[in-house]
């Protein structure tokens, strides 16, 4: 038996058989939509193979039920590669998710913006990335099934709902290009700088090497950036995750209003 058979023998076990339709995975300060959903919560610490996250902001349970009417697993907290420099860290979650019956998944993360169209307390909608790390969740996998194509790796009908939503719910959401910085530490204002001439809307830490797996796995992708400050240089905040955590909630209400209005849909 795989670590994410036997994760998903345990979870059928409390939670039952039934499909999930959507994952979703939450970002630095996101973490209480999992509150929302009605159903099982799990401890990653309980789930073998699942990452023991550590950083705070994150609440690190996994919840499989029923959220604005559709079955749904949400990943309260991610495992990130600085953590203990694993890119596939999330590895296990998404086959799991995949496991489940999931076909799509939505991943949120805080980000750095690089726009001024797209300020401190905005939703940026990603629909493509770029990855700034290197690193990659594949490395190591030996089957053909590695040679990932990465074309169309955000969605566009999914995309197309998300943009519906926001209008919809009144709420500004703009596209464009993440890039995945490894962190922890935040970025130079040089870095921002070459990475402003690659193309990049916004930086975070996340997202790049789970929309990686998730192709692998055959999900569908989409994610939304919540911008929490301007990227290093190009504002006057000072950069810190103290000041990401507490700039999260702002653009949170935002999302959550507008995945309620996605997953009703
Ligand atoms: N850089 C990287 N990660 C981030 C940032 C940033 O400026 N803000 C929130 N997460």
């Amino acid at each position: 038996m795989s670590k994410s058979d036997k994760v998903l023998a345990q979870v059928q076990a409390r939670a039952g058989h039934a499909p999930v339709a959507l994952g979703l995975i939450l970002g630095s300060g996101l973490g209480h939509i999992a509150d929302m959903v009605e159903g099982e919560a799990f401890d990653y610490a309980e789930l073998e193979g699942f990452p023991v996250s550590a950083v705070s902001g994150h609440s690190a349970k996994l919840v499989v039920g029923q959220l604005w009417g559709q079955r749904v697993a949400v990943f309260g907290g991610r495992a990130h590669y600085y953590e203990r420099g694993q890119a596939d860290a999330m590895r296990v979650p998404l086959e799991l998710l995949k496991a489940l019956g999931a076909d799509r998944v939505i991943l949120t993360n805080a980000a750095g913006s690089f726009r001024s169209d797209i300020p401190p307390g905005d939703l940026m909608l990603i629909s493509d990335h770029i990855n700034f790390s290197g690193l990659n969740p594949l490395i190591g996998e030996d089957t053909d099934a590695r040679f990932v194509n990465m074309t169309n790796a955000y969605n566009a009908e999914m995309r197309a709902g998300l943009e519906a939503a926001a209008k919809a719910e009144d709420i500004p959401l703009k596209s464009g290009t993440y890039s995945w910085y490894s962190g922890p530490s935040f970025e130079t204002p040089a870095e921002i700088n070459a990475l402003k001439i690659l193309g990049t809307d916004a930086v975070g830490m996340s997202t790049v090497p789970e929309v990686i797996l998730a192709r692998f796995l055959g999900l569908e992708a989409a994610a939304i950036s919540v911008i929490t400050n301007m990227a290093a240089g190009l504002g006057t905040e000072d950069i810190s995750h103290a000041h990401t955590k507490n700039m999260a909630p702002i653009g949170a209400a935002k999302l959550e209003k507008i995945l309620r209005q996605f997953i009703e849909a």
